[in-house]
């Protein structure tokens, strides 16, 4: 049975990964000027995951619409997700991403902000275009998303700076930068299909619990994932003093002498190169590993929770093993 569900979330996925793909590129062809296009179209159809088009999608099936309704909306989230990620890669002074060098290495700091700029603005034109009677209800959510990844990505910078962030600070955090923008993908989807006000809920609090997992999993792919799959350096949060998850509950459970080398690390802001295996060594020996890993299948396992509330469909079924598939991701 499980087989057969992961084989239809295959070819659905396959399906309509093409059509998404089409799609985007058909949004950017032609327009001019190239020094601004250029940068929007290098990021936007560099192969990413498509996440978040793919949960709008499923969202509308499992609520008892369809795909047609929300095509727009699926753009427009990941316009406004690859967005995020040309700027996030300037504050995070990443070099690689979706396997390629980023937007601002490949071109310029200038010419990535801009891009960004005009892919928001995009997203917002797209989005309106699947908009109905509920447009004012949808644009907010879109609006709300976009504003809580803003401080998210605010308080992912000020903790940088910070000797102590809790668990609780930096669930508010990761909530903020990366959970509330599924959220909002399941809302709006919901929204748009004129789901049940208690359905719109359900979906709405699976997409947050699944953007809980899937930030600490981004977390531990930056230690243990490979380079060629995950498409983004390994060693980055250590190397930039990040508070991720790893680093936090390490801090937690180390014993005197394993603290300093952490104090190091965060009092230096972060680590050189050479130095990420004794880091990874460390997280390993303090459990810290294992510990990422249980708390990504309790936040899946919440999600799941929620998608069990609402009625047996087809697409409840592909969110479920798309959840599934996500635990054991591999970029
Ligand atoms: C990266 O998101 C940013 C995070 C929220 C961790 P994805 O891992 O979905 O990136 P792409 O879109 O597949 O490249
Ligand atoms: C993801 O945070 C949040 C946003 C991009 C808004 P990260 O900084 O961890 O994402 P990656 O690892 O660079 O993709
Ligand atoms: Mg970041
Ligand atoms: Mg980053
Ligand atoms: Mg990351």
């Amino acid at each position: 049975m499980k087989l057969i569900i992961a084989d239809s979330l295959n070819k659905f996925y396959i399906k309509e990964l093409y059509k998404i793909e089409k799609k985007l590129s058909l949004l950017l062809k032609g327009k001019k000027p190239d020094s601004l296009y250029d940068a929007c179209r290098y990021s936007l159809e560099s192969g990413g995951k498509r996440l978040r088009p793919m949960l709008v999608l499923l969202s509308a099936k499992a609520v008892g619409g369809n795909c047609n309704q929300v095509y727009h909306a699926a753009l427009a989230v990941e316009l406004l997700h690859t967005f995020t990620l040309v700027h996030d890669d300037i504050m995070d002074n990443s070099p690689k991403r979706r396997g390629k060098e980023t937007v601002y290495k490949k071109f310029d700091n200038n010419t990535a902000i801009l891009a960004g700029d005009s892919l928001a603005a995009l997203a917002f034109e797209t989005l309106l275009k699947d908009c109905n009677k509920k447009s004012k209800e949808v644009i907010s959510s879109f609006t709300k998303g976009l504003i809580t990844v803003c401080e998210g990505q605010g308080l992912d910078k000020e903790f940088e700076l910070k000797e102590e962030v809790s668990l609780k600070q930096y669930k508010e955090m990761i909530y903020k930068k990366t959970a509330a923008l599924m959220e909002m993908c399941c809302n709006i989807s919901a929204l748009l299909c004129n789901a049940k006000k208690i359905h719109i809920d359900f979906i709405t609090g699976f997409g947050k619990n699944l953007g809980m997992a899937f930030q600490i999993q981004d977390d531990l792919l930056d230690i243990i994932g490979q380079e060629n799959e995950f498409g983004k350096v390994i060693g980055c949060d250590l190397i930039e003093g990040k508070k991720t998850f790893l680093l936090i509950k390490a801090m937690n459970k180390a014993d005197a002498e394993e603290k300093k080398a952490l104090l190091k690390l965060i009092r230096s802001k972060g680590i050189e190169r050479s130095e990420v295996g004794f880091y990874l060594k460390l997280y390993s020996d303090l459990g810290i590993i294992k510990d990422a890993k249980k708390e990504i299948i309790r936040y899946t396992d919440l999600a799941l929770s929620n998608l069990n509330k609402l009625p047996e469909t087809e697409g409840r079924n592909l969110l479920v093993a798309l959840a599934k598939s996500l635990v054991v991701r591999s970029k």
